[in-house]
């Protein structure tokens, strides 16, 4: 029996690192509250809290000044980004100093796997080895989205492990949903599932057998921070492909997820040009449709597990019951 999770860390994804720039300011929500996001003249992702300390006018409304600091719209006072402190006044006379206690409120931000996180509680220190160890690097071919689903944050973390063709958008591949290969497992901290996968056909659809069946989906989920690395594996263990999804609850029934793909079938050994080829034709997306009928009909029956409310033994009998009903 797997102990029953705690899930929810202070990160959250707010935002794809290549939407975070030295020039426009970015306005996110988080959680309830707003953050003005920049990055500052060194390149440092920061974020602010998005509200003046003068008369509350909206810090990303305002523009980034040489110096990579953020200055309102308003009257031009004008913000830095590590410390949250105001260093500018426009109107101060030659003689007047900015009062050292001037400043919007700071927040930890750090970017991984080409997402940025955003650290939000208050009553803790920030700490980044609370996010997962990921050895991810998407390149520059590696493509990345974002989505807002209607769909409660955990719904959308559970039906990653039950469902994931529900909640994604594939094209080169399909995903089998049902055919599990092996029990869940865990792996340096990730929660594991392994499920059949296809290269999509041309030509409409067929009855597959397992034999059709040469690739392998696999799950990782990160049971503290819902972060979950997708890998796509061939018949010889060779990593094709594989996404970085985080995803955060933006209202009780509203998740937003960020994802980053990285293509690894361009890395040694190189791939015959066949295989390549199909590697070429695979996209895989969070998808923000999401068939709440087929949703209605799929059986916990990993993430059941992975919360500790079901054993093995009831998974395989499930399967078993779904086979005979079949
Ligand atoms: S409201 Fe920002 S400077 Fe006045």
């Amino acid at each position: 029996m797997i102990d029953r999770q705690k899930l929810g860390s202070s990160w959250h994804p707010v935002a794809l690192s290549s939407e975070i720039s030295g020039s426009v300011p970015l306005a996110r929500q988080c959680r309830g509250r707003e953050y003005v996001l920049f990055r500052d003249r060194k390149g440092v992702a920061r974020a602010l809290e998005d509200r003046c300390a003068h008369r509350r006018a909206p810090l990303s409304m305002g523009q980034i000044n040489d110096a990579g600091q953020i200055q309102c719209p308003y009257h031009g006072w004008t913000f830095e980004g590590d410390s949250g402190r105001c260093v500018a006044i426009p109107n101060l006379g030659k003689n007047e100093a900015v009062p050292g206690d001037y400043r919007v409120e700071k927040y930890p931000l750090v970017e991984k796997w080409g997402l940025a996180f955003l650290w939000v509680d208050a009553g803790k220190e920030a700490d980044e080895n609370l996010l997962p160890k990921l050895d991810f690097k998407a390149g520059k071919q590696g493509s990345e989205g974002e989505a807002l689903l209607t769909l409660p944050w955990r719904a959308f973390v559970d039906t990653l492990l039950d469902a994931p063709s529900l909640v994604l958008a594939e094209k080169g591949m399909s995903i089998i949903d049902d055919h599990l290969l092996g029990e869940p497992f865990r792996e340096d901290g990730w929660f594991v599932v392994e499920r059949a996968a296809t290269w999509s056909r041309r030509g409409g659809k067929r009855k597959l057998v397992p034999a059709d069946y040469p690739l392998v989906f696999r799950t990782r989920l990160d049971s503290f921070t819902g972060i979950a690395c997708l890998e796509l594996v061939d018949e010889g263990n060779r990593l094709l492909f594989s996404v970085v999804i985080a995803s955060v609850p933006v209202t009780g029934t509203v998740t937003a997820a960020y994802w980053r793909v990285a293509r690894q079938y361009r890395s040694e050994p190189a791939l015959d040009g066949k295989l390549a080829d199909k590697c070429r034709s695979i996209e895989l997306a969070v998808s923000d449709k999401v068939d709440a009928r087929r949703l209605l009909q799929v059986h916990p029956y990993v993430s059941g597990y992975w919360r500790g409310d079901i054993n093995v033994y009831s998974i395989e009998q499930a399967s078993a019951r779904k086979g005979k009903a079949s």
